[in-house]
């Protein structure tokens, strides 16, 4: 397949007279809901801006159907010439086999260092000293987002923490209503489990458990009530029938169900549907029990190709997606937070603004792709799913596999 070529075009970017080179780059990524969509379109405009041509490569179905098509087309000869990643240790293979491209020049004469926060976001894009992606967002996992219209046609005030979203679920039900959306992919389903994890049994208990495998601490009480949340959100979401996550968020807007546990994507989607934050939806980061968000998010990585006009256009898309300007329209429409402080931050919205807070404040976390090997994590959220999957599985069974898979990660 024929991915990315240059062309003769006459750039209106560099002067209406000068016909420059072209370089075309394929990029993918799985961000294909309207929020989603909306935003990427800023990267592409922005990259286009300069002269050269974004050619996108959605892949529909979430990031779980998306990252083994892209890492068997760069593994296998056929690489995209950019392609989305999460933060984290995703990429770690196909970077050590030589098979991403090395931006460490770009890097330091941009000043990377000195202007991504937090910190933790360029050293996951580092190995051995060197950069090997570009972070684009914050994005974090923490948020329970709410139907104002559900918790009304319920007759009950809109819940401030996950205890109180646990009990209104009975008003909700008998008002016809879903109290939990949830989407049926599976990463869904592990997402929510962690977030439950992380409110419920606090920052330093997860942070023990995935990054130093705290065996003990997997089997104590403290995550015994983790595992009886996830219980009730397990009844709390039986009727939610549905597959994709907007289509789960969909359901929180119209107001046919109470809430979702979702990252703070769902924000996109909120705001393209015209909502506004305060006013028809609520946004309780932490789950309204621990305000902590996990600074994950996404990165871009260039597979190597061999081909210096290619390389020189992956340089000035990866520089293109840090300029304050992308960074600011990007993330306002993806409802994720600039990866840069300088940039003029007006524009956001009230659950934004609480993001931002919390960001200031230090309560952050890192994503567990961050602090666990991908093979362990696929084993962990392999049962999270398993558990919300078969209603006979009890929370004790459940809890005793996931110590035993904590022993034994990486
Ligand atoms: C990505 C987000 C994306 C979400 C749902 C996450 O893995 O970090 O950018 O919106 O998946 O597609």
């Amino acid at each position: 397949m024929k991915l990315f070529k240059t062309i003769l075009t006459a750039s209106t970017f560099l002067g209406a007279a000068a016909a420059v080179h072209a370089t075309e780059l394929e990029v993918t990524h799985w961000w294909t809901s309207g929020g989603e969509a909306a935003a990427v379109a800023e990267f592409a405009k922005a990259f286009d801006a300069t002269g050269n041509k974004w050619v996108d490569g959605a892949i529909a179905g979430g990031g779980g159907t998306a990252r083994p098509v892209m890492i068997s087309r760069i593994t296998g000869g056929d690489p995209m010439a950019a392609t989305q990643f999460n933060h984290g240790r995703q990429a770690e293979e196909l970077v050590e086999a030589g098979l991403m491209r090395d931006l460490t020049e770009v890097a330091e004469k941009e000043g990377w260092k000195d202007i991504i926060r937090p910190a933790s976001l360029l050293e996951s894009c580092t190995l051995d000293g060197k950069v090997y992606c570009v972070p684009v967002n914050i994005h974090s996992q923490q948020w329970l987002w709410l139907s104002n219209k559900a918790f009304e046609d319920a007759g009950v005030p809109v819940p401030t923490n996950w205890e109180e979203f646990a009990a209104a679920a009975p008003a909700l039900e008998e008002a016809g209503k879903i109290p939990l959306a949830m989407g049926q992919q599976p990463w869904q389903t592990t997402l929510a489990f962690q977030v439950l994890l992380v409110a419920l049994a606090g920052p330093d208990a997860y942070t023990k458990i995935f990054g130093e495998q705290d065996a003990e601490l997997a089997a104590s009480p403290e995550i015994t009530k983790v595992f009886e949340a996830a219980d009730q959100a397990r009844s709390m979401s039986a009727d939610s029938d549905v597959q994709d996550w907007n289509q789960a968020t969909n359901l929180v807007i119209t107001g046919e169900a109470g809430g979702q546990i979702m990252g703070d994507w769902a924000q996109g989607e909120f705001q393209v549907a015209g909502q506004v934050a305060g006013e028809d939806y609520t946004c309780l980061p932490g789950l309204g029990v621990n305000e902590v968000i996990m600074t994950g998010g996404d990165a871009f990585y260039f597979p190597v190709i061999d081909d210096p006009e290619v390389s020189a256009a992956q340089d000035q898309l990866a520089s293109v997606m840090l300029s304050p300007e992308t960074q600011v329209a990007f993330n306002l429409k993806k409802g994720s937070l600039p990866v840069r402080s300088d940039v003029d931050l007006e524009a956001v919205n009230d659950c934004m603004r609480k993001g931002l807070d919390i960001l200031d404040q230090g309560n952050i976390i890192q994503s567990p792709d961050q602090l666990m090997s991908a093979d362990s994590l696929v084993q962990i959220n392999d049962l999270f799913v398993q558990f919300f999957n078969d209603p006979n599985m009890s929370a004790e069974a459940a809890q005793n596999t996931f110590v035993q898979l904590i022993e034994n990660a990486d």
